[in-house]
């Protein structure tokens, strides 16, 4: 629990971080079911079970008082055609949430119900997610997408909401460019 006051720079190279801060990070055989071409899927997890991101944030006590923040570092990749991405989730709780993309090249993929908001990543842009949106970062770039973010404590992760509610759309390189199409033909 982080209850003293603290500041952070976003280095991956940092790890593990100092308290009070934790480090996790998510492989591609934590991102089953993310990704359209599931052969390809397939065939690069057996190659290597690569990192995917990672993520270094605080512990704060759940409760609205605190802040969940950190920092998302989303490597450059694809699987198939389809850049690398994060699992996504939406929050247990009415929660908004702020990302600002410290570095690399990127989109927020948002949902709700059946609209799906594509909202681009640049160095220094701030993205705003509101409250019941399930989101999700793609890094679409040649560089470690760094992303920080910052969530009511109590806000939660919902995992399951986004397995059994897929994203509609993600985003595929056509042409050396990202192109957003539907996530299932
Ligand atoms: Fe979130």
């Amino acid at each position: 629990m982080c209850e003293v006051p603290f500041a952070f720079t976003p280095d991956p190279r940092v790890a593990p971080p100092s308290e009070p801060l934790t480090l996790f990070h998510r492989r591609l055989s934590d991102l089953e079911g993310c990704f359209r071409d599931s052969q390809a899927y397939a065939r690069a997890r057996r190659a290597q079970d690569d990192i995917v991101y990672t993520v270094v944030q605080n512990s704060p006590p759940r409760d609205t008082s605190h802040v969940l923040t950190g920092t998302c570092f989303l490597q450059p990749g694809k699987i198939g055609d389809e850049f690398y991405l994060t699992r996504g989730h939406t929050h247990v709780a009415e929660r908004a949430e702020m990302y600002h993309c410290a570095a690399g090249t990127g989109l927020v993929l948002m949902q709700r119900g059946e609209r799906c908001e594509v909202i681009s990543l640049t160095p220094r842009a701030i993205v705003y997610v509101p409250p019941g949106w399930a989101h999700r970062l793609v890094n679409t770039g040649p560089a470690v997408l760094v992303t920080v973010f910052a969530v009511a404590a109590d806000a939660g992760h919902d995992y399951e909401y986004v397995r059994a509610h897929p994203f509609s759309k993600t985003i595929v390189e056509r042409d050396g460019q990202p192109l957003s199409i539907a996530a299932i033909e």
